[in-house]
């Protein structure tokens, strides 16, 4: 038995009446649109009755309720005229259950305002709805959001039905009627008489209840549907957790399965649940050309909901958004400039920024977008909030996604994925909730399914079982097989031929071959090129590659809708579009072609989308697949360094590092040259950079993209990064330990200085020479260098170098000069100097320099003892750090915390977090500074009688300083050291102990370890 609710004959013919393959060229589209006109009865009683004041209250009222139930059903409020409300469906982007939808969203206006009044004391309100389907114009101009420019009688239709509604009913036209299927029993009201309308017109009344029963919703995407087979348990638990969402306590689950084993088809059961109407139903979905453009299908949702089209130009794209943001959203003007900038960034042209700002940014984004998702979760109108195949998720989304998990049980709702087993979530799929894992269907099943397709009419056993067998409980496969034999079976009847049963073929592959091999040319024609673009792919941009006219394009498009390969449905914006019924399906399609087809249509479609006139924008990531499988290398890597660029710009480094990776496997590819070495060198630019702010100058990934820049960068003439890469890669040395190496490299950057000088040679040979030195202990050097940076710096000349370096010297010369004299004994300039880097870091804003100077703030406190300063800037850091994921800044923190605990008295705790600190300090690869900790780390120690742990942690660090020559501590261990010895009742080596402290100290300068404590 099938629970279609309408043929999809009926279906397609519906989608050609949309005028779907219409020509987008032209500015004005035709279009079929359902207009919801739903006007407040007796608004004049009401004001007169209520005042004003009261008026204004419930007229807001009626107005949320009316837009809440168009949103819900993903319509548009085009208007508010006067008490009424227009709204339009399918409009941005048109899809088949419109009007379907406008019913829905009439039906629950009229119930959530029975369901009003019966709260309401005294008031009453009523609304008198009209609907009506028709064919429009749009003149869509730039920054059109709301369809101002709309013209089609249905408007006038949809007033004129209002006006015949009584009150708190709905009246639809015919046309609604037929295309909203049978979801509900229409009272017929028989031909009207409609103002302004010649003809008079048959019109359907809205019963005031929805019809019972399954199968209240047609099928989208025209796929055959069949009802559910098994999954009861899935199904009850996550009914469970909706109505738990109901009640304000939401939840997070993720199904799990393989393709095709029926994950999707769960969540339409769950979206069209009759017993769950007052849910809300988001959808989210990652797209596998997608895996690495940041917040992809959080973007995709925003461009649908603000009306973004596929060819709508950047900045047209920005301003729908921001209309968005500020009317629909109402975001202030800081709210709204995070999300244009994390959401909105202008893309590929944008300049790689490697300011780490944008990181607080996404944060604030995730804040302000989690806040928005949340704030339509209200208890009894819970939210459903679903995130598609997140095998193919980008690493943003999946914080964003994790993030909404966390949060989603204060809130009244669900948040539910889908995964395939593989993905960034294998192996930690409880971080998105409980784990449903679907399995395959048992014997029984697969033959319930397979006659439940009403394809098996007329099978035996024996064909049952072939199909059983062969599909190994898939879903998916069940229905193909029984497809397939089906179909022999027809022929067989037919042509009463040979058996052809036998030949059944093992995998999908051969299936959809099969499939495929029984259509005509043009339709395989299509399927394939289709299947080169994607699972959805864009009509016309296949219609044009495919070179055939329109109407044998239709024709075929047609055959592969009846053979249940692909079906029309909305693509992005406005483009028609069609998708593949399934991603196998897709990957079934393309194995049909040969590596030279492939190579040939990826090139063809790389083309189109590279000289496309229409001014579509270009995803790079997409493009850069399409070369690559072209064997077009050299501009696949060029696309990849152009997504990388997009990326890093808005701090997502994630992708941008594997963007990186892809191109340089591109660049690889190329012939050995000077091409290939600049591209692979434009391509490192960016690595360094990344990798350095989120993994820490001591990783060896960090230094092994120095190394290779900077060989690259030695074979040629002046290049202009030289000088940056060099003193990167001397950072890497010294944060390694490597201090020799890193002043051998730094003279490097000295000998350009000379030869030619500049201030950036000057404050990065000046800053890396006095920070070597000060780690050396040669604390008199030390005071040169950076006080030299520090004089020559100006925040308005140098600011900018920041960009190349990643440096902030002026701030980071504070820090480590502050650093010096605090060592050197004059504890108030060490002071002055870190409050001075916290102001240079507030006037530069720059994150990771104000990271430094909150450091340069609790260090030297540290130093000087005062607990008080340096527990205050520390708690600030820790906060601050770990906002914006700096590792090194987290650790350091961490320590003064814990270092603060020790010294009042709790010594526990405070030893505790100490390790926890010097623990993650070392995970980053950074050497220097892990002795400082020791020492601290001993003394605490030592104070709760640890001495075994004492002593050996100072061995350890005695060893690792000599090894490294970071003798700036060697001081400061000697007496640790003494006091551990003391502790153990060893006076006479304590003493001794005590002297190498101040010898060391002597011979450092450093005043501050030099006299007895
Ligand atoms: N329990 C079921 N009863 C009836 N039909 C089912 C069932 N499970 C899946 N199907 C059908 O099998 C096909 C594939 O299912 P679906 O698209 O949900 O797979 P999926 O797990 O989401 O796969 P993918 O990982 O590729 O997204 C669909 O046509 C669906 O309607
Ligand atoms: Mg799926």
């Amino acid at each position: 038995m099938s629970t279609s609710t309408s043929h999809p004959s009926d279906r397609i013919g519906a989608l050609m009446a949309l005028g779907a393959a219409e020509p987008s060229e032209t500015p004005s589209q035709h279009r079929q649109l359902t207009v919801m006109f739903a006007d407040l009865v007796g608004s004049t009683a009401l004001l007169e009755e209520h005042g004003p004041e009261a008026f204004s209250d419930l007229l807001r009222i009626y107005h949320n309720l009316c837009t809440e139930a168009t949103r819900t059903q993903d319509g548009t409020v085009a208007n508010y005229l006067g008490d009424g409300v227009i709204s339009y469906f399918g409009y941005p982007r048109g899809t088949e259950d419109d009007p379907l939808r406008a019913v829905q969203a009439a039906w629950a206006i009229l119930q959530n305002l029975e369901r009003l009044n019966r709260k309401l004391a005294g008031a009453r309100l009523e609304a008198r709805i009209g609907i009506a389907t028709g064919r429009v114009i749009i003149h869509q101009k730039p920054g059109d959001h709301y369809g101002e420019n709309v013209v089609g009688a249905c408007l006038n239709k949809a007033a004129r039905l209002q006006v015949l509604a009584s009150a708190n009913t709905a009246i639809v036209c015919a046309a609604t009627r037929k295309l909203a299927g049978k979801a509900f029993d229409f009272e017929d009201l028989g031909p009207q008489n409609l103002k302004g309308f010649e003809q008079r017109e048959t019109v359907f009344r809205l019963p005031p209840r929805q019809r019972q029963g399954p199968g209240g919703f047609a099928r989208l995407r025209g796929e055959r549907r069949t009802p559910l087979v098994g999954r009861d348990r899935e199904l009850a638990l996550l009914r469970q957790m909706t109505a738990r969402a109901a009640g304000g306590s939401g939840g997070a689950a993720v199904l799990v399965g393989e393709p095709g084993i029926g994950k999707s088809r769960l969540i339409d059961v769950l979206r069209h649940d009759e017993a769950q109407e007052s849910v809300r139903y988001l959808s989210l979905q990652c797209s596998p050309a997608h895996q690495f453009s940041s917040l992809h299908p959080v973007k995709d949702y925003l461009d649908w909901v603000s009306g973004v089209n596929a060819d709508d130009p950047r900045d047209v794209r920005r301003d729908k958004l921001r209309r968005l943001f500020q009317s629909a959203w109402q975001t202030d003007e800081e709210q709204t400039a995070v999300l244009m900038d994390v959401v909105a960034s202008s893309g590929p042209e944008q300049e790689a920024n490697a300011d780490i700002g944008m990181l607080l940014k996404r944060r604030m984004a995730f804040q302000i977008l989690s806040k928005k998702v949340f704030s339509t979760a209200v208890p009894g109108h819970p939210l459903l909030l679903v995130f598609e195949d997140v095998h193919w998720i980008d690493p943003t989304s999946a914080q964003f996604l994790e993030n909404l998990v966390r949060n989603a049980a204060n809130h009244a709702c669900t948040v539910l994925s889908t995964t395939r087993p593989e993905g960034p979530f294998a192996g930690r799929l409880n971080a998105l909730g409980e784990i449903v894992p679907l399995d395959r269907l048992s014997d029984e099943q697969s033959v319930e399914l397979a006659r439940a397709t009403g394809l098996a009419a007329g099978m035996d056993d024996e064909t049952l079982n072939v199909i059983v067998e062969k599909s190994d409980g898939v879903p998916l496969f069940v229905e193909e097989y029984a497809s397939m034999l089906a179909e022999n079976l027809g022929a067989r009847e037919k042509a009463e031929g040979p058996e052809e049963r036998r030949d059944v073929p093992l995998t999908l592959g051969g299936l959809v071959q099969n499939k495929l091999d029984r259509l005509n040319p043009h339709a395989q024609k299509v399927a394939r090129i289709g299947a080169t673009v994607g699972r959805v792919f864009d009509l016309q941009l296949v219609r044009s590659l495919s070179a055939l006219g329109r109407t044998t394009f239709d024709k075929a498009l047609a055959t592969l809708e009846a053979a249940d390969i692909a079906h029309r449905g909305a693509g992005s914006g406005s483009q028609p579009a069609a998708s593949f019924k399934h991603a196998l399906v897709q990957d079934a399609v393309y194995g049909s072609l040969s590596t030279a087809e492939r190579r040939r249509l990826h090139g063809r479609v790389a083309d189109a989308m590279l000289s496309d006139k229409g001014g579509r924008r270009i995803n790079a990531e997409v493009l850069a697949e399409h070369l690559l499988a072209a064997a077009r290398n050299r501009e696949s890597a060029e696309w990849r360094l152009t997504a990388a660029m997009a990326a890093a710009g808005e701090g997502s480094a994630a992708e941008a590092l594997a963007h990186i990776t892809r191109g340089l496997a591109a660049t690889e590819l190329l012939p050995a040259g000077g091409e290939r070495d600049d591209l692979e060198l434009r391509l490192r630019a960016i690595e360094g950079p990344t990798l350095m702010v989120t993994r820490g100058p001591g990783s060896p990934a960090f230094g092994t993209a120095q190394a290779r820049a900077l060989e690259l960068l030695r074979g040629r003439d002046k290049p202009d990064n030289l000088i940056p890469v060099i003193y990167n890669t001397a950072l890497h040395d010294w944060a390694c330990g490597r201090l020799a190496e890193a002043d051998r490299v730094t003279d490097e950057i000295f000998a350009i200085l000379e030869a030619e000088p500049s201030d950036a040679a000057y404050l990065s040979a000046h800053t890396m020479r006095g920070l070597v030195a000060w780690h050396r202990g040669d604390n008199p050097a030390a005071l040169e260098h950076l006080s030299a940076t520090v004089g020559r710096y100006s925040p308005t000349l140098h600011r900018e170098f920041y960009m190349r370096f990643l440096k902030e010297f002026g701030v980071f010369g504070q820090f480590y000069l502050g650093l010096t004299h605090t060592v050197m004994g004059n504890a108030t300039a060490g002071a002055e100097h870190a409050k001075a880097a916290l102001e240079l870091a507030k006037l530069v804003r720059r994150p990771h320099a104000y990271g430094f100077a909150l450091l340069a703030n609790f260090v030297t406190a540290m130093l000087r003892d005062d607990v008080r300063t340096a527990s205050r800037y520390s708690e600030e850091s820790i906060e601050f750090a770990s906002q914006q994921g700096f590792p090194e800044f987290l650790a350091m923190s961490m320590i003064c915390q814990g270092w603060a605990k020790v010294k009042r008295g709790a010594i526990d705790t405070g030893i505790h977090q100490m390790e926890e600190g010097a623990g993650l300090w070392a995970m980053t690869g950074f050497e220097n500074w892990q002795a400082y900790f020791a020492g601290l780390l001993s003394d605490a120690y030592v104070a709760v009688g640890r001495l075994a742990d004492a002593g050996a942690l100072l061995d350890r660090h005695d060893e690792r300083v000599a090894r490294f020559g970071e003798a700036q501590f060697e001081p400061l261990l000697a007496r640790s050291r003494a006091m551990l010895l003391s502790a153990a009742g060893d006076a006479e080596g304590a003493a001794a102990s005590m002297r190498t402290a101040r010898d060391r100290a002597l011979r450092n300068k450093a005043a501050l370890w030099a006299s007895g404590r």
